[in-house]
Formats: structure tokens, sequence, C-alpha cells
């Protein structure tokens, strides 16, 4: 695996960037790039991406970067978890092709000042707690659409919206790329895999399990046939633990996010939610498949 990073290319008098158009310049023409885009704190979830990107394209890039522009004032960009090392060899060990290490100082030098304006479905459920969020997650990963210029990447649907909002400026901006959309990763239990979940205490961790749980019985609900989003949220709702502060349970478009009352069989819907549980912020969803 080819590791790029700012610290090992500043011997050369390069940039990480230049290093990474420099590598893809020596590919043949013909190779298939796949980019899977991390801020790191690998997990399966992750591994996932990278194990499809595998299976379909001739080159994976993986990046790591925690990236401060979509972190808000009083956010967890400090103690995000970083685990460079033990991403390395899970990359080394997934046959990843090229690392690339994100430096803030690269990425945003002083006087950098350009930003983004999204849809209104960047405003809706995440995006209405986190006003900041949704621009940061796309301006660097336009930003990287455009050092790494992959023929796909790799997104997992853990990030429900981002992943929607993602296609969204690929098909606006005419970008020349396919968004793969992965499946969510649950641990045994139910939880949606994360990378912020090291940082549930024991206690913690049993609350977070009635998120899934809340989301199962939603899906439940919609199984056996009830359409009334606000039935399948109010029983879905039992399910959480008192502990549980929760941010937004709704019950959406699958296609543009807005809240349903009524959903329609034929196109089914997505029950996303998002809580703080012992002070660690989580999301989740589950697909209600057409029927
Ligand atoms: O999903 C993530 O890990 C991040 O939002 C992403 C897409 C890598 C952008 O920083």
């Amino acid at each position: 695996v080819k590791i790029v990073s700012t610290s090992a290319t500043a011997d050369t008098g390069t940039t990480s960037i230049e290093a990474v158009r420099h590598w893809h310049r020596e590919l043949p023409g013909d190779h298939r790039i796949g980019l899977v885009p991390t801020m790191g704190a690998l997990h399966e979830g992750h591994l996932s991406l990278i194990r499809r990107a595998r299976a379909e394209c001739d080159q994976v890039a993986l990046t790591i970067f925690v990236n401060p522009a979509q972190f808000g004032p009083g956010e967890d960009l400090e103690s995000y978890p970083r685990t460079v090392e033990q991403d390395l060899e899970a990359a080394r060990e997934v046959g990843v092709d090229l690392v690339w290490i994100g430096d803030r100082q690269e990425l945003y030098p002083d006087g950098f000042s350009t930003h983004i304006e999204l849809p209104q479905l960047a405003q809706r459920l995440c995006g209405a707690s986190r006003p900041h969020f949704f621009a940061g997650v796309c301006l660097i990963v336009l930003k990287l659409f455009h050092i790494f210029a992959p023929d796909r990447a790799y997104f997992g649907d853990k990030d429900y919206q981002q992943r929607v909002i993602i296609e969204c400026m690929v098909r606006d901006l005419d970008l020349d790329l396919e968004v793969v959309a992965c499946p969510l990763i649950r641990e045994p239990d139910g939880l949606a895999l994360s990378s912020r979940n090291v940082h549930l205490d024991p206690a913690a961790r049993e609350q977070a399990l009635t998120l899934s749980s809340a989301l199962f019985a939603a899906e439940q609900q919609w199984r056996s046939g009830l359409d009334s989003a606000q039935k399948i949220r109010d029983r879905a709702l039992m399910e959480l633990s008192g502990e549980v502060e929760l941010d937004y349970f709704e019950v959406v478009d699958r296609n543009d996010l807005s809240a349903l009352e009524v959903i329609d069989p034929k196109l089914g819907a997505v029950a996303c939610l998002a809580a703080t549980v012992g002070g660690v912020r989580l999301i989740d969803n589950i697909q209600l498949e057409p029927r």
C-alpha cells in the first residue's frame, strides 16, 4: 500500500495533493479508480466499502481526514477518535492501493474562503441541529473528487442523508463519477457501527441499543401493514430508553427526505433518527422497503 501524507512528501518538495495527482497520471488510462473517503477510526462498515471498491475497481484509494469544516463550535472535532496506525494496518489487510492522510493546512490554507450552498434537503434532519454540517461535508468531498478524479466513490448508508446530498451535488454539478451506496452495517446486537461508538461506556452502549430497537419496531409496524408515519413513529419511540436524548425520529421520503404523513406502499420510506447517548451523538436509519 502506498501511503501519501504531507509529512511523507515534504522531503520531495511536493504536497500530498500533488503526489496523488502524480500517482493518478502514472496509472494506465483504462484503470477504474474507486475512492473511499473516511475520517479514519476504521470499523467493519468502512472495510465493507473498501472491499466493495476492491471488487469493482482496479485501484482503490482510501482517504483519512477528520474534516474540521463539518464540525461546529462545541462539537467533538478534538475528541473524534484517531487511530491512524490501526487504520493503515487494516488498509493493508483489505488491499487498499493508496492511503492518503489529509492535512488541515494543505486543504484549508490561510485565506481559504469558498463555501458550498446546498439544497433544502440539507436543512432537514441532521441539518436542522447541525446547520454547518453538510456544507462542510460537501466541501471536502468535492475537493477529494477533484484531487482523485475517481470513477466511483463509496459511501455507507449509515449516513443516509449525507449520501443523498452527495448524489444531488454530483448530479447538479455534472461530476463524472458514480456514487455507490453501501448498506449500513450493525453489530450482532443491532447497534449501527460508528467510529463514535468507542466513546460509549457500557451503560450508554446499553441505552444506545434502544435506537436500533426503535427502528426495528418501526420496520415491524410497516411490514405488518401500518402506513401512518405518525403511528409508526409513536410505536417506535416506546422502545427508546429514557436516558436517550432524542434529536429527531422521522419517517421521510427516500429521495428528498421530506417528512411523510402517509407512506405510499409502492414507494416505501426511510425512518431516520439522531440522538445523544451518554454524551455521544449517534445516527441510525432503516429502510421501509416498498411492499
Ligand atoms: O462520512 C464520513 O466519514 C465523512 O462525512 C466524509 C464523507 C469522509 C467527509 O469528511
